[in-house]
């Protein structure tokens, strides 16, 4: 927040004057410290805690409101304290909304599909009375899984069907086609996604799974970006996140669990932190329909639920092009070492940009 209004106080001020830059941050102790950093270097700040008295500079005391005065009115950085789910958005203006590293901790869900009939199931955990944990699978019914789903056949093309259940347009799905993206697709062999009759066969077998590999989904983030788009409805989003980690967990897009253990005999579990990949496949994923704003008609039944269907360019890129591409030479001299390599273009291979 701080490079971004620096640079544009001292490279394009007729910009600088009619912005204003609002960071969301969940953390009390991460938004003080923000608060900090802006003031000490000149910003005038609203720092916003839900029932609590605004903190602010003394500058930005006259027409801090959010509700007030024109944009060059307002404190130049407003700092709100609260969960960006609770978040009321604040301005009906074109902007930009800049996410790093956010999405990789958001929750996901578990998946797996039937072999035979490529029906999703839901994974649900199931809790018995002496304190067990066991995984079931049970057909789609929780509606945030739905629209993930149905956000990502209208991407890939999919989502056209008469068919009013989504199991059954997901099973009639054009699988096989060469132009889906793989994440498109059920993590399955494509031999057997395009063969009933293999998929058939293979099931019968003695010991064979009848499920796919699993696939954890990102539904929190098309929480998020559906929220986004009340919230903001002008925005245009930048991600950035890892796109793949070390020593995941199995399965499409796992996730890598850390957990932290109190040292007895036995080890107890103390708490767990969970990492997820954000993979942004393509330039038309789900991501950029959820986040479209306009209803240019009208879901089919199968789709109930899924809305903004606009397509939206978005482009998903490696951190070295991203860098290139919208970087200067002068900044990316800065971070070239003496033996001239690019510390900024050679590292970060995980880490892909979309914007
Ligand atoms: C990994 S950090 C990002 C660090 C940042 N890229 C940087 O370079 O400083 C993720 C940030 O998002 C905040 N955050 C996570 N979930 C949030 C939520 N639901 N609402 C608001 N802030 C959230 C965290 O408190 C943390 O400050």
């Amino acid at each position: 927040m701080v490079d971004v209004l620096t640079f544009l106080r001292d490279e394009h001020p007729e910009v600088y004057e009619r912005t204003r830059y609002e960071v969301v941050e969940i953390s009390s102790a991460l938004a003080e410290r923000q608060r900090l950093q802006a003031e000490r270097a000149g910003f005038t700040v609203d720092l916003v805690k839900p029932g609590v008295k605004r903190v602010s500079s003394p500058a930005a005391e006259p027409s801090s409101s959010p509700s007030s005065g024109s944009t060059t009115d307002r404190a130049q950085v407003r700092i709100s304290n609260v969960d960006f789910f609770d978040w009321a958005g604040s301005s009906k203006e074109s902007c930009y909304f800049i996410a790093l590293e956010v999405f990789d901790n958001f929750a996901h869900d578990m998946i797996r599909y039937n072999l035979e009939t490529l029906e999703p199931m839901q994974a649900v955990v199931t809790i018995d009375n002496t304190g067990d944990f066991s995984l079931l699978y049970e057909p789609v019914t929780d509606p945030v899984i739905r629209r993930y789903l149905g956000y990502r056949r209208l991407v890939s093309g999919t989502g056209g069907g008469n068919s009013g259940h989504p199991a059954a347009a997901a099973a009639a799905a054009p699988f096989s086609s060469s132009h889906l993206p793989v994440s498109a697709t059920p993590p399955i062999n494509p031999l057997l996604l395009s063969s009933p009759l293999l998929r058939k066969i293979y099931t019968s077998l003695p010991f064979a799974p009848n499920l796919s590999t699993p696939e954890f989904i990102p539904t929190k983030q098309i929480l998020f970006l559906e929220k986004l788009r009340e919230a903001l409805p002008y925005h245009r989003l930048l991600v950035s996140d890892f796109d793949s980690l070390p020593d995941a967990v199995e399965g499409r897009n796992g996730p890598v669990v850390q957990t932290s253990l109190i040292m007895t005999s036995p080890p107890r579990k103390l708490s767990s932190d969970f990492f997820s990949p954000h993979r942004p496949p393509t330039t038309t994923d789900s991501t950029s329909r959820a986040a479209s704003r306009n209803h240019r008609r009208s879901p089919p039944p199968d789709l109930i639920g899924v809305r903004g269907f606009k397509h939206r360019h978005v482009g998903v890129y490696d951190h070295a092009d991203f860098l290139t591409r919208f970087g200067s030479q002068d900044e990316l001299k800065g971070t070239t070492t003496k033996d001239g390599d690019n510390v900024m273009l050679s590292m970060y291979k995980n880490v892909k940009f979309m914007f």
